[in-house]
C-alpha cells in the first residue's frame, strides 16, 4: 500500500503541475480528492490493513491528501497569475484615457458660495423667505409706506391678489425678526425682482445678498468692521473701502459702500447699501409680534445689501449682465 501511495502522489503532482487552466485543475481535484477520487478510494483500503500498521498508513494517507491539496492551491494561484499577465499584455498603458466631461459651477454660484462662506465664518446664519411677498414685508415694515417716493425706485411686479415679487431680500430680515427674538445674525441670499428694462447692466430678476445683525449695543463700528472684513476677504487685503452717506428708508444713518480693488480693475465701484436699522422698522416688528423684544431703546442693529450679478461681472470681467442668464455653454465653460 505504501507503494500505491507513492505512485498516486507522483501521478497527482504530475497532473496538477501540467494543468494550464481552471477546468483541468478542477478535474484533477475531483479525480484525486473527490468523493469517488483515488485518494478516497485508497483510504477505504485501510480496512484491510492490519491493525498495528494502521497508524503509520493513516499518517501516509493524510500526508498524501495535504500534499495534493497544497499542490492544487499553488497551481490555482499560478494559473490566475498567468491569466492576469495575459490580460494585461493586451493593454496598452500608453494609450490616452477616456476623458470625462467635467461640469463647473456658474460664476454667480461660485461668487455666492465664497460670500456665504465668509459671512458664515463671522457667525451669520443663512435665512430664507418667499419670492412672492406681501407688501407689508417688502415695504411697509421697512418704513416705506405706499406713498413713499422710494417705492418708485423699487417698482416691481404685482399679483392680482396684491402680493408682489420681492424687490429686495430685506423682506427676509423682517420675517426673521417676526419669528425670532434677538440676537439675530443672518444673511439672506436670493432672487429679487424689479420692473427694470433689461439691458447690458439691468435684469428684471437678479440675485441679492442682504444681511442683518441685531443685538444689544450693535454699533456702526460693527457694521464697518464686518463689511470691511468681508470685502477684503473677497477682493484682497489691499482693498480700499469707503462709506458714503446715502438714504434708505429702513436704515438711519445710511451709506453706500464704494470699493477700490485690483481685482475690480482699480476703479472706485459703488457696490452695496448699508446702515443702522431705523427705529421705525423695529417698531413695526414689535407691533406685529405683540411684544417689545425689538424695542429700539434696547436693541440696535445693522443691515446691508448688494447685488451679486454686478459683482460677478466685475470679478470675472463680464461685459454684459445678460450673459449670466442666457445659459450659453460657450460662455459658461470659461469658468
Ligand atoms: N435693500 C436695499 C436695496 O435693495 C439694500 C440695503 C439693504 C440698503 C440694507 C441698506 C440696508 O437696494
Amino acid at each position: 500500500m505504501q507503494d500505491q501511495v507513492e505512485s498516486l502522489r507522483n501521478e497527482a503532482l504530475a497532473i496538477v503541475s501540467a494543468a494550464t487552466d481552471q477546468s483541468a485543475l478542477e478535474a484533477a481535484r475531483v479525480r484525486f480528492l473527490g468523493k469517488n477520487g483515488a485518494v478516497t478510494a485508497l483510504s477505504e483500503g485501510m480496512r484491510h490493513v492490519p491493525k498495528e500498521d494502521r497508524p503509520a498508513m493513516g499518517k501516509l494517507l493524510n500526508d498524501l491528501r495535504s500534499t495534493v491539496t497544497t499542490a492544487l492551491e499553488e497551481a490555482q494561484s499560478r494559473i490566475l497569475e498567468q491569466a492576469d499577465t495575459a490580460a494585461l499584455s493586451e493593454l496598452d498603458l500608453t494609450l490616452p484615457g477616456t476623458a470625462r466631461a467635467r461640469g463647473s459651477l456658474h460664476p454667480l454660484t461660485q461668487l455666492l458660495d465664497r460670500a456665504v462662506q465668509s459671512f458664515r465664518r463671522m457667525g451669520f446664519a443663512i435665512a430664507d423667505g418667499p419670492d412672492i411677498e406681501t407688501e407689508w414685508h417688502c415695504f411697509d415694515a421697512l418704513n416705506t409706506p405706499a406713498d413713499h417716493p422710494a417705492r418708485n425706485d423699487q417698482d416691481t411686479f404685482y399679483l392680482p391678489d396684491g402680493r408682489l415679487l420681492r424687490s429686495h431680500t430685506s423682506s427676509v430680515q423682517i420675517r426673521v425678526m417676526e419669528n425670532t427674538p434677538p440676537p439675530v445674525r443672518i444673511i439672506a441670499p436670493g432672487s429679487a425682482y424689479r420692473r427694470d428694462e433689461v439691458d447690458a447692466t439691468h435684469l428684471a430678476q437678479f440675485t441679492q445678498m442682504e444681511g442683518l445683525y441685531v443685538a444689544e449695543h450693535v454699533t456702526l463700528g460693527d457694521l464697518k468692521g464686518t463689511l470691511e472684513f468681508f470685502f477684503r476677504e473677497l477682493f484682497g487685503s489691499g482693498t480700499e473701502i469707503q462709506f458714503r452717506p446715502h438714504f434708505f428708508p429702513f436704515t438711519e444713518p445710511s451709506y453706500e459702500i464704494d470699493i477700490r480693488a485690483e481685482a475690480l480693475g482699480g476703479e472706485w465701484m459703488e457696490l452695496a447699501g448699508c446702515g443702522m436699522v431705523d427705529p421705525a422698522v423695529f417698531e413695526a416688528v414689535c407691533k406685529r409680534r405683540g411684544d417689545r423684544v425689538y424695542d429700539p431703546g434696547r436693541v440696535s442693529g445693522f443691515a446691508f445689501g448688494f447685488g451679486l450679478e454686478r459683482l460677478a461681472m466685475m470679478v470675472s470681467r463680464i461685459p454684459d449682465i445678460r450673459m449670466l442668464v442666457e445659459n450659453d455653454l460657450r460662455f459658461l465653460k470659461q469658468f
